[in-house]
């Protein structure tokens, strides 16, 4: 049977973008997901935009048992790690679930594969990584510093990595440093489907645009930014999924261990975000102004150069297509995938 990737956390919202763009670039792949942050119709639906089939286990990566039957059940030949949680203002309230499952299930999974003999990874890491930047806009040689348990299990997995290939070299490992990923598939089936209230503007902001909420919640306009509200570099999630498949040039043999910062390089504001997907809606969406969110930074946005020299790959979809097909999902499944 051909090479296959194994994809943990294939059913959320990067990792079923991922499954989609590895599937139309060719790949073989099997999918794991526990649905504690997804559900299983959204790999149905890549099956149904794909038209192809591909086996998904339910299960934990912390679940090593389950982790030796797959890898004895296909030839896993290279592994992309998206399971993990990812909301800053949660993992303040649950640093011990933040790290058992970022961690111990980072740690599970590097023990299999090394049991396995399979040595090509790509990990899912995160700008929170940066920390307040000292100087804009961001490379992958920036300082690092983080302040918040969430980004700390990005920090400290980047770390685990780091001396795992000083101790063998023979590990391919890539670290993906993802900005701000918003938007959905072009079709309008599949998207980001947050649980509960939206801790990311732009879910929040569609939430607005089709009645479920009042209003948007600018959180600053005080900030040391040109209108005063937070800057950041919003990436569209097919472009950060193709960048996943761009990636996987670096398992070539001997490639080693290398880090990209996965971003546009352009910031925008957040009054900046609220005009452009008013223009996608086609009307002003109502805001007012609240004081900071704690832990918020006033601006962040990559150098993007890096990837495009090594990997081959660049953000293709602009801004008006990221509210676009971010309304387009929002418009045809308000329930997200509970529809
Ligand atoms: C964007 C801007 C807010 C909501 C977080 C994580 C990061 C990554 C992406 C995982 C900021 C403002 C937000 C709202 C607002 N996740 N805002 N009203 O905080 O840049 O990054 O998500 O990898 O690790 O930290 O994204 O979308 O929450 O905020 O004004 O209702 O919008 O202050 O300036 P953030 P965000």
């Amino acid at each position: 049977m051909a090479d296959t990737i194994l994809v943990t956390g294939g059913a959320g919202y990067i990792g079923s973008h991922t499954v989609l763009e590895l599937l139309e670039a060719g790949y073989k792949l099997v999918a794991l997901d526990n649905y504690s942050h997804s559900y299983p119709k959204s790999l149905e639906v890549v099956k149904e935009l794909t038209n192809q089939a591909f086996p998904v286990y339910e299960g934990d990566v912390r679940d090593k048992d389950l982790l030796q039957q797959i890898f004895s059940q296909h030839p896993v030949t290279g592994v992309i790690h998206f399971a993990g949680f990812k909301a800053v203002a949660e993992s303040t309230q649950q640093p011990l679930a933040y790290y058992d499952n970022n961690l111990v299930g980072l740690l599970c999974l590097l023990e299999v594969m090394e049991e396995q003999g399979c040595k090509n990874l790509i990990f899912s890491s995160s700008a929170t990584v940066y920390g307040q930047p000292t100087h804009l806009p961001l490379g992958e040689d920036a300082p690092l510093s983080v302040t918040n348990p969430y980004g700390r299990t990005k920090l400290i997995g980047e770390n685990i990595l780091r001396d795992l290939y000083a101790q063998d070299p023979t590990w391919n490992l890539v670290l993906l440093r993802y900005f701000n990923p918003i938007g959905a598939h072009p079709s309008g089936r599949l998207g980001e489907d947050p649980q509960g209230v939206p801790n990311n503007l732009v879910p929040y902001m569609t939430q607005v645009a089709s009645g479920l909420r009042d209003h948007i919640r600018v959180f600053g306009n005080d900030y040391d930014t040109p209108d005063g509200t937070g800057v950041r570099d919003y990436i569209h999630v097919v472009d950060l999924s193709r960048g996943h498949v761009a990636a996987m040039k670096k398992w070539a043999p001997g490639s080693g261990l290398s880090i990209y910062n996965l971003g546009t390089g352009q910031g925008y504001s957040v009054l900046e975000m609220i005009q452009a997907l008013s223009r996608a809606v086609g009307r002003d969406l109502p805001y007012k102004i609240y004081p900071r969110r704690p832990g918020d930074i006033a601006s962040c946005y990559a150098d993007p150069r890096k990837a495009q020299t090594e990997l081959g790959w660049s953000a293709q979809l602009d801004l008006e297509a990221m509210c676009r097909h971010a309304w387009s999902w929002q418009q045809q499944h308000p329930q997200g995938f509970q529809d």
